[in-house]
């Protein structure tokens, strides 16, 4: 077996099962803010990516991708259901978003959420050589860390969680929390989104373990565990070329021509998830429409909510009460031609979405609560003439880093119908210099100076970060 020196390990590989069946691959992004985080570092170096095929039985075995090699990790059925979608995705992900939704324990998930981890620490050190770099990714795989330094001791491993780490009160209700955050504790580092989150799992380390702990370093077993914020960007550069490209232009003012030419088209781009506020927005629109401040024939709301854990009950019931709504509000205030929303759930290339930011006068993102939000960093990025607005929840993390976007508390409905007004009519100059502000800071705040700062601090050498961040 070829061992790497970067080996990464997420619960999805960058392609997913829809693979050419001649092996053909590429670079197939599933919707979602880790593959795009960390698609642009990992064509830099020779590296292993541990993940999941997205299906189930004997795991397939895939060519190399752009120099880096898949190694997947099998799922059954019964992994998927009781992993995946149960402890993962019912747990864990409504637990560490304020339990917007009711998290559900089962202790036969807890015992797949074990099994899969092993399976997951077994393959990265199959992957990786002697010394290695293992950095291993977010909530789904929080025993990694643990168990790999059993395996072996001599790797240099990271752990970064991609959504928030959620404060004490909360994060004590989960049953098995002493064994999760040991298992955390197997890292060298663990980087998260915000300071705070940091904060709350020094605290809990404290309390529950008994562990001295302070919000930067953890003295455990003679080792020394460091923690820190090093929130994810995106590949500025590129979304600014492509969001500058003729045919994304030509594509962006074809977008606008075919939805009426109005005056004003408002852009939400999320996965079909209760944590993004999508309920909120529409609500928000439907009574602006209704109280006569949105005409829907100059203002359009363009929605793409593209289906995500499609088997978990929550997502079921969020699907359908989003849908059913879109049609009230279609039904209600739309004519012929002219509906008051585009309702879109399919997946777009690079290129599509750049053209959609490039079309869109205000971006609406509205999370009730979001680790980071890519989206929201990529219509900035793609704002190349500095115009437009973002209208950002104070409740995703990337409301830290953009204090001069439209800032909202999505639970306040009339907060939000003034702020979304204060959007469509701000003067074009108190425009430019917010999106002008915002750009600078994604430039110099960019994917690889995430990667540049989170591998410097887990690699003392410095080896391993010559060769990964320098922009190809
Ligand atoms: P999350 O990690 O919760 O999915 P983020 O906003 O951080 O949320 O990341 C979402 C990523 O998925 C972004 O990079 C975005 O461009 C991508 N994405 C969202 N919707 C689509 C879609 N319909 N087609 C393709 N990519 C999408
Ligand atoms: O950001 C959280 C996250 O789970 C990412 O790891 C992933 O890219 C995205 O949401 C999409 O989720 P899923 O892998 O469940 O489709």
């Amino acid at each position: 077996m070829r061992q790497s020196s970067l080996v990464v390990v997420a619960n999805r590989l960058p392609i997913d099962d829809s693979v050419a069946p001649d092996g053909a691959c590429e670079w197939r992004r599933s919707p979602g803010g880790l593959v795009s985080a960390l698609h642009p570092l990992l064509r830099q170096t020779p590296a292993t990516w541990v993940g999941w095929a997205g299906g189930t039985g004997p795991a397939p075995s895939l060519a190399d991708v752009d120099g880096v090699r898949m190694h997947t990790v099998p799922l059954t059925a019964e992994d998927v259901r009781d992993h995946y979608e149960g402890f993962a995705n019912a747990t864990l992900w409504p637990l560490y978003h304020d339990a917007v939704e009711q998290p559900v324990y089962h202790r036969r998930w807890w015992e797949a959420y074990q099994r899969v981890n092993r399976r997951f620490a077994e393959a990265a050190a199959d992957a990786a050589e002697p010394g290695a770099v293992v950095w291993v990714q977010d909530y789904h795989l929080q025993l990694v860390p643990g168990l790999l330094r059993e395996l072996r001791p001599d790797l240099r491993i990271g752990f970064f969680l991609h959504v928030p780490f959620p404060p004490p009160e909360l994060f004590m209700q989960l049953p098995r929390r002493a064994e999760l955050l040991r298992g955390m504790l197997g890292a060298d580092l663990i980087g998260f989104q915000r300071a705070q989150a940091a904060h709350n799992f020094a605290q809990l380390v404290a309390h529950v373990l008994d562990v001295p702990a302070d919000d930067r370093r953890i003295a455990l077993d003679g080792r020394e565990v460091r923690i820190g914020a090093f929130p994810v960007s995106i590949d500025t550069t590129e979304m600014a070329a492509l969001a500058t490209r003729p045919d994304v232009v030509a594509r962006a003012a074809r977008l606008r021509r075919d939805l009426g030419d109005p005056t004003h088209v408002i852009l939400s781009v999320d996965r079909m998830d209760y944590t993004k506020g999508i309920e909120q927005r529409l609500k928000a629109y439907s009574e602006l429409i209704a109280d006569g401040h949105v005409k829907v024939r100059d203002t359009v709301l363009v929605q793409v909510a593209v289906p995500s854990r499609e088997r978990v009950a929550q997502y079921q019931v969020l699907r359908d009460r989003v849908e059913r709504e879109v049609g009230r509000i279609n039904g209600e205030f739309g004519r012929v031609g002219e509906p008051a929303i585009h309702y879109l759930t399919q997946p777009f290339d690079r290129a599509e979405l750049a053209a959609l930011y490039r079309m869109a006068d205000i971006m609406a993102v509205t999370p009730l609560r979001d680790g980071m939000n890519l989206v929201a960093k990529e219509y900035v990025a793609a704002r190349v003439d500095d115009t437009g607005a973002l209208l950002l929840s104070e409740f995703a993390g990337s409301a830290a880093e953009l204090p001069e976007a439209f800032l909202v508390n999505p639970h306040d409905l009339d907060g939000l119908k003034l702020t979304l007004m204060d959007a469509l009519q701000a003067d074009p100059a108190d425009l430019t210099g917010r999106m002008r502000a915002m750009r600078a800071h994604l430039s110099r705040h960019d994917i690889h100076a995430w990667a540049r700062s989170y591998l410097a601090a887990l690699d003392s050498s410095g080896s391993l970060l010559t060769r990964v961040t320098t922009p190809g």
